[in-house]
């Protein structure tokens, strides 16, 4: 496994693969890696010649007042974890040299970019639809894994990935849990026991709710939830919708295919979950 700081270096590296015919994987992440991450890179391995994983805690995802300076760095970890899952190449480039002072492109999605999580952290998928399209043409990936728990960031880059003809591939894969039923994330680590307790309780409600959205009326689906979600300890909600699948637009009683979407703090933490449905 090679650790590569220099993005023209990471791309003529690339270069060289697709010549030689290799089909390259790539796993954007912002490093803290976890089971999640894992299944991503995994699913990499299995699928591609070789494995690309990006590690960058992306400065220009992150709004004045978020936890980017707090944002977990355990560097000598992430990398025996891409070791020990037969990764090829680790790109884990300086911010100075994804972003120097004179950087001035930025990719937009719009519409998609503003609402949910959107409307709560300005600039944020500007920042995430960026970082990506740099990653793409750095590693010339014809795969490229996300999570579906991210599933805003997904469409999003799916959008930006058709809309920009990237010829990289979106591999949407399935969330990873922890017993409670909380979705894995990197930013877990800030709750204590009880908190990581109470938090799974989203994902049991958004469970419940895709059971309700089979038989009851969308404005009773997300009555019952968001009760339910209020009622857990030291919550509070930034938003919990029920969108349509495919393009996030508001559902209707004749969505057939949604996602309720929901950010809900626990304690000083923010998290986000979501859940598929079907009529
Ligand atoms: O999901 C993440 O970890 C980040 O938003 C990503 C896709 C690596 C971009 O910085």
């Amino acid at each position: 496994m090679k650790v590569i700081k220099i993005a023209a270096e990471m791309q003529q590296i690339a270069l060289k693969h697709v010549k030689a015919g290799d089909e390259i994987g790539l796993v954007p992440t912002m490093g803290a890696l976890h089971d999640g991450h894992i299944s991503l890179i995994d699913k990499s391995g299995k699928n591609d010649d070789i494995t690309i994983v990006s590690i960058f805690v992306n400065p220009t995802q992150f709004g004045p007042n978020e936890d980017y300076l707090k944002y977990p760095r355990p560097i000598d970890k992430d990398l025996k974890i891409c070791k020990k899952h037969h990764v090829d190449y680790v790109f884990l480039p300086s911010v100075a040299e994804m972003f120097s002072d004179t950087h001035k492109t930025f990719v937009e999605v719009s519409q998609m970019q503003d609402i949910l999580c959107g409307a709560f952290r300005k600039g944020h998928f500007r920042g995430v639809a960026t970082v990506v399209a740099k990653l793409f043409n750095i590693s010339r990936a014809d795969r490229a894994y996300f999570g579906l728990k991210d599933f805003q960031q997904l469409k999003i880059i799916e959008k930006m990935a058709k809309d920009l003809n990237f010829t990289t591939k979106i591999v949407a894969c399935p969330t990873i849990r922890e017993k409670s039923a909380l979705a894995l994330s990197s930013r877990n680590s800030y709750l204590n026991a009880a908190q990581k307790v109470n938090a799974g309780l989203i994902s049991q409600i958004l469970k419940e709710a895709k059971e309700n959205f089979k038989t009851k009326p969308l404005k009773t689906v997300l009555g019952i939830a968001l009760k339910k979600l209020k009622s857990i300890p030291e919550s509070k909600i930034d938003y919990a919708e029920i969108v349509d699948f495919y393009d996030l637009s508001p559902a209707s009683s004749k969505t057939k295919k949604a996602a309720f979407l929901a950010a809900v703090w626990v304690g000083k933490t923010r998290l986000i979950d979501n859940m598929a449905m079907n009529k």
